[in-house]
């Protein structure tokens, strides 16, 4: 008998889906994202693998849910804060992730971020079309943006991402790297009210990683009090973020919705790799290649 497997959106690069139903069972959920609670609940209980992203929150509840069956997690993402764990070690279930396949991806994001941010590239798009630039015509102190030419860049844990991105910055005469070791007890420090103190006010914050690192009322005083000078953005608390969130009306941050990893060949690596992991779990002569516990 096949092995079951839950997919809990429909919208996977389809090289994932063609493998996983050449030696599997798939059940995926149609609906509108992300797969109601309920719905995932009543659909993962008697499969043997899960196939999920980083907007379900996969916890005891679901284990539960699923029963004795479940013997693999697969989720096609790098971060992993939204599975249970030490739930998942104790019930024996393996767990894969994505990392390695996206890294470059997520590294030309944050350097798009970072540039966008510093040369205020969305306020002067706006300026295009709001009749700004016609009110203007060119202004010699118009725009005026920071350089990376002569500047300290810190990077906040120097793991896969922080070293392509450092790697990336080789070019942009930068005067100074600053970074920290990416050990997990640093990685769940909260970067607070302190840290944004003990930043220069013309310093830029980007964050490429996850909302959760960062006190964001902290960084919401330091936008908004000068602090620091402008913040991006690609991750936050909420997401999604509501459209009157406070982080949206200041004009000095610079907000995407989560797409470090929106690449096309990336997220069809990803999704090969999500189901060569979850088959890797289940079938005894195969490997899982990405096994995060
Ligand atoms: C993206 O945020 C990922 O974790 O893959
Ligand atoms: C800018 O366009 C300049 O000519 O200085």
């Amino acid at each position: 008998e096949k092995p079951k497997v839950l997919i809990t959106r429909n919208d996977v690069p389809q090289i994932a889906i063609r493998k996983l139903r050449e030696l599997c069972d798939v059940d995926i959920y149609e609906g509108s994202y992300p797969m109601p609670r309920d719905q995932l609940l009543a659909r993962v209980a008697g499969k043997d693998g899960l196939f999920c992203f980083l907007t379900d929150r996969i916890n005891a509840e679901v284990l539960d849910a699923a029963g004795r069956s479940l013997r693999v997690v697969s989720t096609m993402s790098v971060g992993y804060d939204h599975l249970s764990l030490e739930e998942m070690k104790s019930r024996d279930i393996k767990v894969g992730y994505t990392p390695d396949v996206l890294t470059d991806a997520t590294a030309e994001l944050t350097l798009a971020l970072l540039l966008a941010t510093s040369r205020r590239l969305l306020q002067a798009n706006a300026e295009l079309n709001n009749g700004g630039w016609g009110r203007c015509v060119w202004g010699p102190v118009w725009m005026l943006g920071k350089g990376l030419s002569g500047s300290t860049v810190g990077i906040f844990g120097l793991g896969r991402t922080g070293q392509a991105v450092l790697k990336r910055l080789a070019g942009f005469n930068v005067a100074k790297f600053l970074y920290t070791s990416t050990t997990k007890k640093e990685l769940r420090a909260k970067f607070n009210k302190d840290a944004f103190a003990a930043m220069k006010n013309s310093a830029v914050f980007i964050n490429t990683s996850r909302g959760g690192l960062v006190d964001q009322e902290a960084l919401v005083w330091a936008l908004q009090t000068g602090q620091i000078w402008a913040a991006g953005l690609d991750v936050m608390t909420p997401e999604p973020l509501p459209t009157d969130h406070i982080l949206t009306t200041l004009p000095n941050c610079t907000l995407l919705p989560h797409i470090g990893s929106s690449e096309e060949g990336t997220r069809v690596a990803m999704a090969e790799l999500a189901a060569d992991n979850l088959l890797g779990g289940l079938l005894e002569d195969k490997e899982m290649p990405q096994r995060l516990c």
